[in-house]
């Protein structure tokens, strides 16, 4: 099909996130799109291992080769223009892009949050960090979110989000796993299976769901 979207994905670690999306590809679940290109921001991320396994395209652009976030993402831009790109997906992607990328693609990226936005968001909530601070605040209650990428960290917006129980015994770590299990691999192959299918609209900043 000629009118499939580009699904270019941002990896810096696991790849558990590109993992759930290359499950619901093998599925035909994630509609009118496939993947197409992965690209890590670090030369030993497994994410990398996942997508060569699976016969897709993989890339490196290295955060430490670059001297400040405006040249690596002016190299981003390019880069995903390059693959021609029609969504962008942060699937575990630990770096900050300034608007140089954001204003190449409006409503064209989306991220995965490990909260419920606006809890535990922004600069310096990323991996563990996130659920130790939702333990330290004695939530009862936690889960994921995924939303459109702007200029403003974790601020876009949001097009899914899931609840998760928070256990008494739960460490960073197990909370991580029971968020990923029970939220993250679901709603984020959603959420691109929604765009693909020109399923989302934003109007004033929210996102309306054509289901
Ligand atoms: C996931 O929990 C994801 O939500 C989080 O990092 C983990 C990556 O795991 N992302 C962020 O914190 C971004 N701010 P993965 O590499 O196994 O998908």
């Amino acid at each position: 099909m000629s009118n499939m979207k580009n699904i270019v994905v941002l990896v810096s670690g696991g790849g558990t996130n590109l993992q759930a999306l290359i499950d619901a590809q093998n599925r035909n679940e994630l509609g009118n799109g496939r993947i197409t290109c992965v690209i890590a921001s670090k030369a030993d991320a497994y994410a990398l291992e996942r997508a060569r396994n699976n016969g897709i395209k993989c890339r490196t652009l290295i955060r430490k080769d670059y001297p400040d976030i405006s040249s690596y993402s002016e190299a981003m831009r390019d880069m995903l223009i390059e693959e021609k790109a029609d969504l962008v997906v942060y699937a575990g992607f630990m770096t900050i892009l300034n608007e140089k990328v954001c204003d190449e693609f409006p409503n064209k990226m989306i991220n995965v949050h490990p909260a419920l936005i606006p809890s535990f968001c922004g600069k310096g909530f990323y991996g563990l960090h996130v659920h130790k601070a939702a333990l330290e605040k004695g939530v009862k209650v936690s889960g994921a979110t995924v939303h459109f990428v702007t200029a403003e960290c974790d601020a876009g917006p949001i097009i899914l989000q899931k609840a998760v129980e928070v256990m008494e015994n739960d460490t960073p770590e197990t909370l991580q796993k029971r968020i990923m299990e029970q939220a993250e691999w679901k709603i984020l192959p959603k959420a691109v299976q929604l765009f693909c299918d020109d399923k989302i609209t934003v109007v004033n900043g929210r996102t309306i769901i054509n289901e």
